[in-house]
């Protein structure tokens, strides 16, 4: 059962390969058609837009054995339910770090030289043409760029803003990388969160979504950022108190904010949406004809080794 549509290529492989229920008209999926299909099928291919929580995989009688799923992040999976359950779990992590790096990067640019709200003028018919003072916005290259997570994500960032844009690349990691992978970056470490905070003109958040990393920018952590700089997430939305990011901006706490991911997803608090100096995109990072394609072929590679007895090679549990 795949939940959503997928790039054509992908579904024609699916189909070939088994005998595949596609989502025709693409809805996300509610709590008892999926268990309806946790019920009826060998193997889901799930997305982000699928909550299978507890309460869904306790479905009886459970027939699937493998969620599939189509994305790197896997907090919308109670995977150790899927565990206590037998069923196996996978991702497709690699495939879309590019993709995703591109938009954090996008998202920082966007944000500091104010492109939406310039876009908005030019579409409205604002804009009166070129003048010394339009539309300033804040330089990016040279700046200082604060990581908070340094796995694939985060150095495909740090590589792109030290080599592209010349900036000074610092980073918190509970589980940092290897020293010469850091070395290459140019990255320098910082013991905790709130030191990168301190120190960055431009916050970018790429830690997994767990219960720890919930909230992790709350009220406290967001008034320790610079007035002049903008927090940027690509990751997941809850690891952003929303209200708290609206209050930091209301108050000018912080320049703006950039985001690709919310906490009530696809709900955006309504604050934000009135808001010139935040940047708003759904959820695109990893949104490319090619990306999209390599994610559903790597989901099908997890699930032909598991049919055919092999370890998936993306097991998350
Ligand atoms: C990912 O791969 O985690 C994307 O955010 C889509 O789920």
């Amino acid at each position: 059962m795949v939940t959503r549509r997928l790039p054509a290529p992908v579904e024609a492989e699916l189909t070939r390969a088994f005998d595949a229920r596609l989502n025709r008209d693409d809805h996300p999926l509610t709590p008892a058609e999926l268990q309806d299909a946790l019920r009826s099928a060998d193997a889901l291919l799930p997305t982000v837009s699928d909550r299978i929580t507890a309460a869904t995989l306790a479905v009886e009688p459970l027939r699937t054995r493998i969620l599939a799923n189509y994305g790197v992040g896997f907090n919308h999976i109670d995977v150790a339910a899927a565990k206590a359950r037998g069923v196996v779990v996978t991702n497709t992590p690699e495939v879309l770090t590019d993709d995703t790096a591109d938009d954090a990067i996008m998202l920082m640019l966007m944000v500091a030289r104010r492109a939406g709200e310039g876009e908005r003028q030019v579409r409205s018919g604002a804009w009166t043409g070129w003048r010394p003072t339009h539309l300033l916005g804040t330089k990016v290259s040279g700046k200082t760029l604060g990581l908070i997570g340094l796995g694939r994500i985060g150095r495909a960032v740090a590589r792109r803003a030290r080599h592209g844009f010349g900036m000074r690349v610092v980073f918190h990691d509970p589980y940092p990388p290897p020293a010469e992978v850091v070395a290459e970056l140019a990255a320098e470490p910082r013991a905790t969160v709130e030191d990168v905070l301190r120190e960055a003109d431009f916050v970018s958040l790429h830690s997994p979504a767990t219960p720890e990393t919930r909230h992790l920018m709350n009220a406290a952590r967001l008034a320790l950022m610079r007035p002049t700089a903008f927090l940027i997430n690509t990751a997941r939305g809850d690891i952003v108190d929303e209200a708290a990011l609206v209050a930091a901006l209301e108050r000018r706490h912080i320049a703006g904010a950039a985001l690709d991911v919310y906490e009530k997803e696809p709900l955006v608090t309504p604050a934000l949406l009135t808001m010139e100096n935040v940047v708003l995109l759904p959820h695109l990072g990893s949104a490319t004809q090619e990306t999209r394609v390599a994610m559903g072929m790597r989901a099908l590679d997890n699930l032909m080794a598991f049919f055919a007895g092999t370890a998936p090679r993306d097991r998350v549990v």
